[in-house]
C-alpha cells in the first residue's frame, strides 16, 4: 500500500471515544503525511495504531514518541481548535501533531510547540518545514511556557504534568481551553479544562497514560522495592516517602484476603482509584507476573499494578476473581482488596470499604470534575470535594459531578 492508501486507512480506523472524528480533524489527519515526522520507522508502522518511540535515555526508558493516532486525534477533538486560533503546544515530539495544528488553525492562527530536548526540537522543526508548515518550534522548557508571546486561545500538553506551572495560567487567554495529561497523586487524567477567570473547570476527565514531563518542575515518581527481589515494587508520586525497610518483612506474612461484594464487567472500574486515594498511605503496587504465576503473590487487580496503601510495615492492594454472569461475551469480575504484613488485614478491609463507597457513589457510572486554582488565590471553598490536592503553583479538586455545588 503507498503512504496514502495507508494514511487514509489509519484515519479510518480512529474513533476516540468511539466517536467518528469531527469534518476538521478528519480533513487534517488526511493531509498530514505522518510518516514524514517518523522516518525511522516503516510506513506500515508509521500508521499504525499504536506510539512510535523515537528517542530513549541513558538507561533506555522512552523519552519521545509519536503519540497514538487514537490519543493525537482524541486531544485534538478535546481542543476544540478554529481557524485564527493561536495555539500554544507543550512537547513538540515529532512536530507531528504541532502539524495537524497548523491544519486546523490556518493562515490567520499561530502554532508554537516547546521541546525540551534539543535534538528532538530540531528534528521536528525540520520534518515541520520540508512539508512547509508555518509552525514555531521553540527548544526550551514547557514548564516556564513561551515567554514574550501573547496569551494563547489553547494550550495542549503532551507529556504528563505533575503540576499547572504558574506561566500556563498566565498564557492561557480569559476564556481559554488547556488539554493537559495531569497527575494527580499518581494518577494520570487527561483533563479537558476551560478557564473562567482564575479557576479552571473539567469538560472531561479521562483515564490515559503519558511519559513525564522533564524539566525545572519535573516531579518524579519514585520506585522502591519491597524485599530484595524485583517482585513487588510500591510506586508512589508526589514528594511522599515510605519506610523500604519496614515492609521487608511484609510477604512474609501469610495474605489476608477481603473480597467487596462488587462484581464490573472486565473488571473495569471507572475513577475508583480516586476513591481510594483518599486514604493514607496511597500508592501504586506493582507485582510481578512470576510471583503471582508461582503462587507467592495475588494478582494485582490491572497490567500495570494497582493502587492500593502501604502503613509501616504492612500493605494492600485491590485484586479481582472471576464473579457469575450469564452474559458469556463480557465477563464479570469481583473486586476484592489483599494484604499482607501484620496489620495487613486491616489495610484490605479499609480498601474494600472504599470500593463499597465508590459502588455507592454511583460506581461504573460515576463522573468527576476537577477544578483548579492558581496557589495564590488562597484556598477556596472545598465543600463536596473528594480529595483537594496541593501543587507547587496550583491547587486541584477533585470533585464527584452530582457533588457539584449549583453556584459552580
Ligand atoms: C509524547 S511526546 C510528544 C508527542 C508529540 N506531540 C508528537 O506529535 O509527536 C512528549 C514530548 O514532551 C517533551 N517534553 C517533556 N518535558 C518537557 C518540557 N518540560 N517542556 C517541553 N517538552 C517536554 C518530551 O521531550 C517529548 O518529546
Amino acid at each position: 500500500m503507498t503512504a496514502d492508501e495507508l494514511r487514509n486507512a489509519m484515519v479510518d480506523g480512529v474513533r476516540p471515544s468511539g466517536a467518528a472524528l469531527s469534518g476538521r480533524v478528519d480533513a487534517a489527519m488526511r493531509a498530514v503525511p505522518r510518516h514524514v515526522f517518523v522516518p525511522e520507522v516503516s510506513l506500515e508502522r508509521a500508521y499504525g495504531p499504536d506510539p512510535v518511540v523515537t528517542h530513549r535515555d541513558g538507561d533506555g526508558v522512552p523519552v519521545s514518541s509519536a503519540s497514538a493516532p487514537g490519543t493525537v486525534a482524541g486531544m485534538l477533538e478535546d481542543l476544540d481548535v478554529h481557524p485564527g486560533h493561536r495555539v500554544l503546544e507543550i512537547g513538540a515530539g515529532t512536530g507531528y501533531n504541532a502539524a495537524l495544528l497548523a491544519q486546523l488553525v490556518g493562515p490567520a492562527g499561530s502554532v508554537t510547540t516547546i521541546e525540551y530536548d534539543e535534538a528532538v526540537a530540531s528534528a521536528a522543526r525540520a520534518a515541520l518545514s520540508s512539508l512547509g508548515a508555518a509552525v514555531t518550534v521553540v527548544h526550551g522548557d514547557g514548564m516556564i511556557g513561551a515567554p514574550g508571546r501573547p496569551t494563547f486561545d489553547r494550550i495542549v500538553v503532551t507529556a504528563g504534568a505533575w503540576d499547572i506551572p504558574q506561566a500556563w495560567w498566565e498564557q492561557l487567554a480569559e476564556d481559554g481551553r488547556l488539554v493537559v495529561p495531569l497527575r494527580i497523586l499518581g494518577l494520570t487524567r487527561t483533563v479537558v479544562f476551560e478557564r473562567a477567570g482564575a479557576v479552571l473547570r473539567s469538560r472531561s476527565v479521562v483515564e490515559d497514560g503519558f511519559m513525564p514531563m522533564r524539566g525545572v518542575g519535573a516531579v518524579r515518581e519514585q520506585n522502591i522495592r519491597v524485599g530484595a527481589g524485583p517482585d513487588l515494587v510500591v510506586r508512589l508520586d508526589d514528594d511522599r516517602q515510605v519506610d523500604a525497610s519496614a515492609l521487608r518483612g511484609a510477604l512474609d506474612h501469610p495474605v489476608a484476603v477481603c473480597w467487596t461484594g462488587v462484581a464490573v464487567p472486565w473488571g473495569w472500574t471507572e475513577h475508583l482509584d480516586f476513591w481510594l486515594a483518599t486514604l493514607d498511605g496511597f500508592c501504586r503496587l506493582l507485582v510481578s507476573r512470576a510471583a503471582v504465576e508461582d503462587g507467592r503473590l495475588m494478582a494485582a487487580k490491572g497490567p500495570w499494578g494497582s493502587m492500593g496503601v502501604v502503613e509501616g510495615e504492612s500493605l494492600a492492594y485491590l485484586t479481582t476473581r472471576p464473579s457469575p454472569t450469564d452474559d458469556a461475551a463480557m465477563p464479570s469480575y469481583e473486586v476484592g482488596a489483599c494484604g499482607y504484613g501484620p496489620r495487613g488485614a486491616d489495610l484490605a478491609a479499609r480498601l474494600a470499604e472504599r470500593v463499597r463507597d465508590w459502588d455507592r457513589d454511583g460506581g461504573q457510572g460515576v463522573q468527576l470534575w476537577i477544578e483548579a486554582y492558581p496557589a495564590d488565590a488562597g484556598r477556596p471553598e472545598v465543600s463536596g470535594v473528594l480529595l483537594a490536592v496541593d501543587k507547587r503553583d496550583s491547587r486541584v479538586l477533585v470533585r464527584v459531578a452530582e457533588q457539584v455545588p449549583a453556584a459552580v
